[in-house]
């Protein structure tokens, strides 16, 4: 059993090292669309220290549950229930790994990068991540506690 125990403590040690790590998220209500997986790099724990000046990897597995021409993200910090946005480099979907038009029953993934800016304020937030489609549903929303640091 210790054996056993030792052996997985290590594959999940390596796991760590070697970069994409799903990362434990909250849907916030993914209505024409599925969420299977959330990799933020490096996240290796929860809540992710999102370090200033440094970018994150963000590549979200999901399956679609509606056709759509496009797709645009929204990412929000939500700070003591109220969102502030946060500015992704592009919120273009259809520009962020997924091919346009989206088809239904089909998964994706999207894959785009955080960038914490130096003026962010070093507070535990609680990031919220939603991809819409051309109704203006989301394809998918997550949401996962980060603390912005030094
Ligand atoms: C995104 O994640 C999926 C599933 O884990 C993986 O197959 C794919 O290679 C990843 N893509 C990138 C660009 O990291």
């Amino acid at each position: 059993m210790e054996a056993v125990c030792r052996f997985l403590a290590a594959l999940l040690a390596l796991g760590t090292l070697c970069g994409a790590e799903p990362v434990k998220f909250r849907d916030c209500g993914s209505t024409v669309g599925k969420v299977l997986i959330v990799d933020i790099t490096p996240c290796p724990s929860i809540p992710c220290i999102l370090r200033k000046g440094q970018s994150y990897a963000v590549n979200v597995t999901f399956t679609s549950k509606t056709s759509s021409q496009t797709s645009v993200a929204e990412v929000h910090g939500i700070l003591g229930g109220i969102p502030i946005p946060f500015n992704i480099p592009d919120a273009d979907g259809c520009k962020s790994g997924i091919r346009c038009p989206i088809r239904n029953n089909q998964n994706y993934h999207y894959i785009n990068s955080l960038p914490v800016k130096s003026e962010y304020p070093s507070i535990k937030v609680v990031v919220e991540w939603e991809l819409k489609d051309e109704n203006g549903k989301n394809l998918f929303c997550w949401r996962i506690p980060v603390q912005i640091a030094n």
